[in-house]
């Protein structure tokens, strides 16, 4: 039987990065995407089912789960990567802010991590569902406080879907600080970041993948969170 993969909104950057190395490492791959990058022509290419999918409501969220229960009988893992960086600031709308943060990073992998269990434990070997959260789970964020209290709801998820899935799933989260810069990210934005870590780099989606790797590969760590965050809690 063969075991896929799935990634949700694996069109650019860090998804895009962790798709392109779980297909060299040989892995089938099921990907979400919103846009249609130029880059999902290629993946498609390499041989991964790529689904278009905006998370507006609950119907878009109940569609994508269909269609990747038509495209598999089983997966390896989940890597829930889909993520928006709204504020407060861009509008006065702040229900629908919140509900919008609620729905990406809450919802849709609650959702979808309860209607894939049965995919998940399909096979004898062990699953792995990655949730990839923030460091701001931590401290919070004035700027981003539905992007965080959202992000926070997913980090208290993987403690609680491990505990449900184990021994045949482990359930853990990566939380992120800084990893690359947006493309329109100032040069004073982008010197005023870099300070905030110890390690005061931009270290690109290795850090990710290297992360990645070692849940991948671990029989032990489950409900756990890994912080790669260049050591920013102790500025
Ligand atoms: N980059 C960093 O430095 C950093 C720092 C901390 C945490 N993280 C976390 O790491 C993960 C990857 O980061 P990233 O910077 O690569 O993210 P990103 O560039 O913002 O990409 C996220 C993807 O999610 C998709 N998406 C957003 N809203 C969606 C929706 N409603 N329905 C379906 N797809 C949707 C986007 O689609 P479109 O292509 O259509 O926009 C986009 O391709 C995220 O979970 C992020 O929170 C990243």
């Amino acid at each position: 039987m063969t075991s896929h993969i799935l990634i949700t909104g694996a069109g650019q950057r860090i998804g895009l990065a962790i798709a392109h190395h779980l297909l060299l490492q040989g892995h089938k791959l099921i990907l979400s995407y919103r846009t249609r990058h130029t880059e999902i022509s290629k993946l498609e290419h390499l041989g991964a089912t790529c689904i278009q999918a905006d998370f507006i409501d609950d119907a878009s969220i109940s569609h994508f789960i269909k269609q990747v229960n038509q495209h598999t009988s089983s997966l390896r893992g989940i890597i829930h990567n889909a993520s928006s960086w709204d504020c407060e600031n861009n509008t006065l709308d702040f229900a629908a802010l919140f509900d919008d943060m609620m729905r990406i990073h809450a919802k849709v992998p609650y959702l979808i991590n309860l209607a894939c269990t049965k995919l998940l434990t399909a096979n004898n070997n062990v699953a792995d569902v990655i949730h990839l959260t923030d460091y701001v789970v931590e401290k919070g964020s004035p700027k981003h406080i539905a992007y965080a209290a959202s992000k926070a709801a997913l980090d208290n998820m993987t403690k609680s879907f491990a505990s449900q899935l184990a021994p045949k799933v482990k359930v853990n989260a990566i939380a992120p600080s800084l990893i690359i810069f947006n493309q329109d990210d100032s040069k004073e934005y982008k010197a005023k970041t870099l300070k905030k870590s110890l390690m005061e780099i931009e270290p690109g989606s290795k850090e990710i993948l290297n992360c990645l790797d070692m849940l991948l590969t671990s029989s032990y760590i489950t409900g756990r969170t890994i912080q790669v965050d260049g050591g920013r809690h102790l500025k």
